[in-house]
């Protein structure tokens, strides 16, 4: 049994040894802000409120937490510290709030991301079955740099917490540190906080001090060894922020597999902690998942493919390296290789979009098919649409984005300008190379480029020339012009005559 209990989550500090301009608890691991894990955290533990203690860019950290998907609800509370002056003040900035807010209070600080809610569950319950006025949940750390030690009393209880700063050489030799991690008996703890002093190398008012002023008053406190202490990781240098992030894709790849995800060379990889994916999905080496990525049943996401905020239905298959972004994949799909999807693309069932495709804002219906160096912008394409390679919708006036509409059925020949806006009607054919300006009826074929002019025996007669005056090998470059300008009707020049017209036949891919 649990007393009822709030969480307190410190978050006021600058960050110093981040040197970022921007708060240390808005930078990211594992796809999510460290202050988001933390108040996650917490969430579940469904305490009867949350503390943020908020100072430096507070508005942009209250901001992060307040947007979906932090699911915090109405149980998130903000506490400002205007001056960073320590963990111990910053906890006596919110009094008024904590004091009565419940008889238990756990705290701990925004910066340890791996924090899990079950640990706490656990810790929770060992500090409500002892007697101590105070746990503190401490790790065992190969190198504990940087951390407060713990100093056990004879009776194996914590008698101090010494900062690094402040500890002797033996002191800096106990490899049990604290973890940062804390259930207090709320009224005896503030009670403890008026007395702390500011600390003599940095002036700051230290919690930690806290547990020794308590064992001044013959109060107890208990350490609480952490099972796993990678989970106690505190994040105070980027270096430790691609740490954390590495320990967090690997959690969130092996929660995956063990849900039916086959992730090969998982540890290249990175899922971001808000991707679902569905069983039986193969993900190849070097693939990013990211933000809110749902990818369904029985997909297979091809080496070094990134996909962001998108959609993928079942059976769709990502090849190698495609970028997708905010995108929608209808079952049966299949994108790629090196296919970029940029917002509000919707590709159909069982559609098609292929090698060096690009395809922005819009929608590609069922079956149809976009297979190579195309791009499709603001365009609306039917179902079962060929659309042959290297076909651009010219969307772009310079000024204004324009809509392109391709009906069902329709047949766009290779190397085909679609300039918008234009229109494309029902089974209607367009002939390779043609720059389409005007709408095209249903059923109808459109054919337009310029008729092909075939200049007989040219080579031979440009031989016969340039043996007669071998100096006119070398023309300047103007008169080259000059004469293709010349030459460029159909009238035909000195150098061949014009050859007779060719219907322009067209051939399905
Ligand atoms: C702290 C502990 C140390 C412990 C370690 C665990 C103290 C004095 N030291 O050290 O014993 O081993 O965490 O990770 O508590 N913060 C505020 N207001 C302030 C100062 C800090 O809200 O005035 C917040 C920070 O935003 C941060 C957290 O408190 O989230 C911890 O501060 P940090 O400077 O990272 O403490 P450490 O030096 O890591
Ligand atoms: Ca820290």
């Amino acid at each position: 049994m649990i007393e009822p209990f709030t969480i307190a989550i410190l978050g006021a500090g600058l960050g110093t040894r981040f040197k970022s301009k921007r708060a240390k608890l808005l930078h990211s691991a594992g796809g999510r802000r460290l202050i988001e894990h933390t108040v996650r955290t917490a969430t579940e533990l469904l305490p009867r409120k949350i503390f943020v203690i908020v100072g430096y860019q507070a508005k942009e950290i209250i901001e992060t937490l307040s947007a979906p998907p932090v699911p915090s609800g109405e149980r998130l509370f903000f506490i400002r510290q205007t001056k960073p002056m320590g963990t111990g003040h910053a906890l006596r900035c919110g009094r008024q709030e904590l004091e009565t807010a419940a008889p238990l209070l756990l705290v701990f600080y925004g910066d340890t991301p791996l924090l899990r809610a079950e640990t706490l569950r656990q810790f929770l319950e060992f500090h409500s079955q002892s007697t101590a006025a105070a746990s503190v949940m401490t790790a065992v750390m190969e190198d504990p740099t940087g951390y407060g030690r713990i100093v056990r009393a004879p009776d194996e209880s914590v008698k101090q917490i010494v900062e690094q700063k402040s500890a002797s050489p033996e002191q800096q030799a106990i490899r049990e540190i604290n973890t940062g991690i804390y259930c207090f008996e709320t009224r005896l703890l503030f009670v403890e906080l008026e007395r702390l002093v500011p600390d003599k190398i940095t002036g700051e008012y230290y919690l930690t001090d806290v547990i020794h002023l308590l064992n001044q008053r013959g109060k107890r406190v208990a350490a609480y060894p952490i099972p796993d202490p990678a989970e106690a990781m505190g994040v105070n240098t980027r270096a430790e922020l691609a740490q954390a992030d590495a320990l967090l894709r690997a959690r969130k790849a092996r929660e995956l597999m063990l849900a039916g995800v086959t992730i090969y060379q998982p540890e290249t990889v990175r899922i971001d902690a808000d991707v679902e994916v569905g069983a039986d999905t193969v993900i190849e080496p070097g693939v990013s998942l990211l933000g809110r990525t749902r990818v369904g049943e029985d997909c297979h996401i091809g080496p070094f493919a990134t996909i962001q905020d998108s959609e993928l239905a079942d059976h769709v298959t990502v090849k190698q390296s495609c970028v997708i972004a905010e995108s929608k994949i209808a079952s049966g799909a299949s994108i790629g290789p090196f296919a970029h999807l940029r917002p509000e693309a919707e590709v159909g069932e069982e559609a098609k979009i292929g090698n060096f495709v690009e395809v922005k804002k819009s929608r590609i219906g069922r079956g149809s098919k976009a297979q190579h160096l195309t791009y499709l912008g603001d365009a609306t394409v039917g179902e079962n649409v060929n659309v042959g390679a290297g076909t651009i919708t010219c969307n772009y006036d310079g000024e204004k984005k324009h809509q392109t509409v391709i009906e069902d059925n329709v047949f766009i020949g290779s190397g085909t300008e679609l300039v918008a806006p234009v229109r494309v009607g029902k089974n209607a054919y367009v002939g390779a190379g043609s720059t389409i300006t005007m709408g095209v009826p249903p059923d109808a074929l459109a054919i337009a480029r310029s008729l092909q002019t075939n200049k007989l025996r040219w080579v031979k007669e440009r031989k016969k020339k340039t043996e007669k005056q071998p100096t006119e090998a070398m023309e300047p470059v103007d008169e080259i012009f000059a004469t293709q300008q010349q030459s460029g009707g159909s009238k035909g020049t000195k150098l061949g005559k014009a050859a007779p017209r060719t219907k322009g036949k067209i051939k399905r891919r």
